[in-house]
């Protein structure tokens, strides 16, 4: 019986040792000490025994038991530990893994571009004016001179707007307009520049689109001349383009302006030699012109005693030109890859 039971601890221990899990450790207890086995069947039988006897192998059996027991929480422990320790890790933080950064907004490039068209033109002292989308037939066409058989007027070239009882409304086609109302809400003198999106019916291209931003100017005041139209812009285009950049004028007609004439300049990229971004050296960026007489009559002012002089350049254009897009749409397609490389200026 002696030999039977250390050789059952030993047994026992060893199988505790190299059970992998909870499962196969339990069942090897159940194996050593379970009712069915050789343990169990001695003690039962320890009642059989003499006294002296019984006491010896008891003994040996209580110790063998208690020898069991330890072996069996220390592999327990042990087991614990492990999976205590796998755990942790799956949870752990991996600190080697790059950060996730927030990124920035960024303003997009019309915003940027107008914005430092604004901050030119306000530092010369002109304040920002605002006028409607949805504009009238007078405001936008008869106030500014443009007769009943110019070809704007037509269904083919204006978008109008379809309100029962307003049959004349339209998305105006230039932010001209806001000169017309600019006037008729203050008495002279006026300096104002007026940032907006104007609308036509183009089919768009790369260089077309039935949505683009025009920056409106007008000057009314007593005795401007065409000079100071033209130091005006000049000062505007070096302060926008570089202070090297020399400015050109030539004859060009709109309605509302008495001379009119487009303005040029020469091309930042290649200074007026011939390159891909202005072809001929010069890039033309704006009209201009002396208000037409006309026009401040229309608004109620004395063209005896006020002079004036307007211009109107394309917003996106210059976006264009400055950042070097290729198409006009990428402007308006709201695409991020596109637009998340503008930083800006707030
Ligand atoms: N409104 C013109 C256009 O859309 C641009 C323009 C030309 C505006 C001459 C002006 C101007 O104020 O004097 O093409």
């Amino acid at each position: 019986m002696r030999t039977v039971l250390r050789a059952e601890r030993d047994r026992g221990i060893s199988l505790y040792q190299r059970a992998e899990d909870l499962e196969s450790l339990e069942a090897a207890q159940t194996v050593v000490l379970g009712r069915k086995s050789a343990f169990s069947e001695i003690q039962r039988s320890l009642g059989a025994l003499d006294p002296d006897e019984r006491r010896d192998v008891g003994k040996i059996a209580n110790e063998a038991r208690q020898a069991l027991t330890e072996a069996f929480d220390t592999r327990r422990s042990a087991m614990d530990a492990i999976v205590e320790t796998a755990l942790l890790a799956a949870d752990a933080m991996d600190l080697s893994l790059p950060g996730r950064r927030a990124r920035h907004g960024s303003f997009h490039p019309l915003t940027i571009v107008e914005r430092e068209l604004v901050q030119v033109f306000t530092s010369l002292g002109f304040k920002v004016a605002e006028g409607p989308e949805i504009e009238d037939d007078w405001h936008n066409f008869q106030a500014l001179n443009i007769p009943p058989d110019h070809p704007a007027r037509t269904m083919k070239d204006s978008l109008y707007v379809s309100v029962p009882g307003h049959p004349e409304l339209l998305l105006r086609t230039e932010t001209s307009a806001v000169q017309i109302r600019t006037m008729q809400s203050q008495p002279p003198p006026v300096y104002i520049v007026a940032p907006g999106r104007v609308f036509r019916r183009e089919t768009p291209d790369a260089t077309h689109s039935p949505v683009f931003h025009q920056l409106e100017g007008l000057a009314v005041d007593e005795g401007i001349t065409f000079a100071d139209l033209k130091g005006t812009l000049e000062a505007a285009v070096k302060a926008l383009f570089g202070q090297d950049r020399r400015v050109r004028l030539g004859p060009a007609f709109f309605p509302f302006v008495e001379p009119g004439c487009e303005v040029g300049v020469s091309c930042f990229r290649c200074d007026g030699v011939g390159c891909t971004v202005c072809g001929s050296g010069w890039i033309e960026l704006l009209g201009a012109g002396m208000v037409h007489p006309q026009v401040l009559e229309n608004c109620g002012y004395d063209s005896e005693r006020y002079t004036g002089f307007a211009f109107g350049m394309g917003i996106d254009r210059v976006a264009l030109l400055k950042y070097a897009i290729p198409d006009i749409r990428m402007l308006f397609d709201g695409d991020m890859r596109f637009l998340a490389q503008f930083e800006g200026v707030a």
